[in-house]
């Protein structure tokens, strides 16, 4: 193909380069992302999908065993046993670990051998063998874990929306086949919200959304957030999504946050997500819903067990092929992208600026880490809670010739972004009070 090639009836020229970007697809053990994900904390299933019997798990292309033992504690182990190698999914959970079920060596929850029944009293077995095993941590219904190198395992981060006073969080999980990064780059897309969910299809959401916004990315040292503006009446609405590296999000809402009559000061997301790496082909979302008095859409009905698992009406999943062809969602657009979509045939456009930015970022730091570098993590920051982003703010401004022609709405936007920036000052209610101060003082 050369310049000369023409535009129309072009296929025969124009065959899909099918190669992929092997350093942000590939998460297994020993690939470059794989190992940068490694040096975070991620979900890795609900706590109340463990029972008496252990549980097989894949995470970061890597086959682990999760039980919690009869003392409570949650254990992630590997999944063959060190001795002859029998799976320990076939495990009897004990009092203080898992034993083997082919020749009952137990272990403990850090994989020490606390039992080889079948040798002598002298023998050196629990001195020189042990098996793999991961720090799991139990926090609000979730087991996280971290998969890193143990010397180098960061503070566990807890976000400012888990512990708003009187709050619950409901935890959910979703799969998806395919690479994880289809998934995640999804937060980084506003424009698709415009398209997919509002004006290509029926409007899955609000009508409000089929509105193009000016959108003003910003990034922080551990991750990037943006804010979409769009006007409403004689308001601006203004709504921040927040992407902290590598792959947790936070996220405005998605359904009406003004009436367009009101102001709207830092109303919290209503959701949590992480977009964690099952194997290079296949993803899980494991994610909490907010409940809560500043988050902006709890609503009692999304407490059901369905409504939990479809995370939007977006990514509805298991619906009949032809209504998924009528009415496509998130899961249709993830998933006909391909198993992993190959970066080389897409042609990016600056409406995709997030979606470059996140690239970018992504193989910067996975490059870090490659080169025995530390990646940043909030904890190191952030003494207490880590401040978020994720709301939506309503700020009076009347179209007038008087503001015409300054733009007032990117002005309006930009002294927002910097306003929740500025208020990573103060913790807690103090935060929130700052905020309101600020924000308030904002309406024309
Ligand atoms: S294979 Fe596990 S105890 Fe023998
Ligand atoms: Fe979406």
């Amino acid at each position: 193909m050369n310049e000369s090639t023409p535009l129309s009836f072009s296929g025969y020229h124009r065959q899909r380069n099918l190669k992929i970007d092997e350093d942000l697809a590939r998460v297994g053990p020993g690939t470059p992302c794989g190992e940068y994900m490694r040096r975070f904390w991620h979900p890795v299933a609900k706590s109340d999908s463990l029972s008496d019997l252990p549980k097989l798990v894949r995470h970061l292309g890597e086959d682990l065993v999760l039980f919690r033992d009869k003392s409570g504690q949650v254990g992630l182990v590997h999944r063959h046993c060190p001795h002859r190698n029998a799976s320990l999914e076939f495990g009897i959970i004990t009092n203080e670990g898992i034993r083997c079920c082919y020749h009952g060596w137990e272990f403990g929850i850090d994989g020490k051998v606390l039992c080889a029944p079948a040798e002598e009293d002298d023998s050196h077995i629990r001195d020189n063998v042990c098996l793999g095993a991961y720090p799991a941590k139990e926090y609000r219904g979730l087991i996280f874990a971290y998969l890193g190198p143990p010397e180098l395992r960061p503070a566990f981060p807890i976000y400012d929306t888990f512990e708003i006073d009187g709050g619950e969080l409901v935890p959910y999980e979703t799969t998806l086949p395919c690479n994880w990064l289809q998934v995640a780059e999804n937060s980084v897309d506003p424009m698709h919200v415009v398209y997919l969910h509002t004006r290509v299809n029926i409007v899955q959401f609000t009508e409000k959304l089929g509105v193009l916004p000016i959108m003003d990315f910003r990034e922080r040292p551990y991750g990037l957030f943006y804010t979409k503006a769009r006007r409403v009446n004689d308001f601006v609405w203004i709504s921040t999504n927040d992407v902290i590296f590598p792959n947790f999000t936070q996220a405005g809402c998605v359904y009406d946050s003004t009436d367009g009559k009101s102001p709207k000061y830092f109303g919290r997301n209503s959701f949590t997500r992480w977009v964690v790496p099952v194997d290079d082909e296949n993803t899980t979302v494991l994610a909490y819903r907010h409940f809560n008095h500043r988050a902006e859409q709890s609503r009692p009905e999304w407490r059901t067990q369905e409504a939990l698992e479809k995370i939007d009406i977006a990514e509805l999943k298991n619906r009949p092929y032809e209504e998924r062809q009528r009415n496509p969602g998130d899961y249709e657009a993830f998933i006909g992208q391909g198993k992993i979509t190959p970066h080389r045939s897409e042609h990016l456009a600056t409406s995709d600026r997030g979606v470059v930015m996140y690239r970018r970022r992504l193989k910067k730091e996975i490059l870090n880490v490659q080169s025995g570098g530390n990646p940043v993590h909030a904890t190191e920051i952030h003494a207490g809670t880590i401040p978020t982003y994720g709301s939506d703010t309503v700020i009076r401004l009347p179209e007038s010739e008087k503001y015409a022609a300054q733009d007032p709405m990117r002005n309006l936007q930009t002294a927002v972004g910097e306003i929740y920036e500025a208020g990573d000052k103060y913790d807690g209610d103090e935060r929130y009070a700052f905020l309101e101060e600020q924000l308030s003082a904002l309406n024309q």
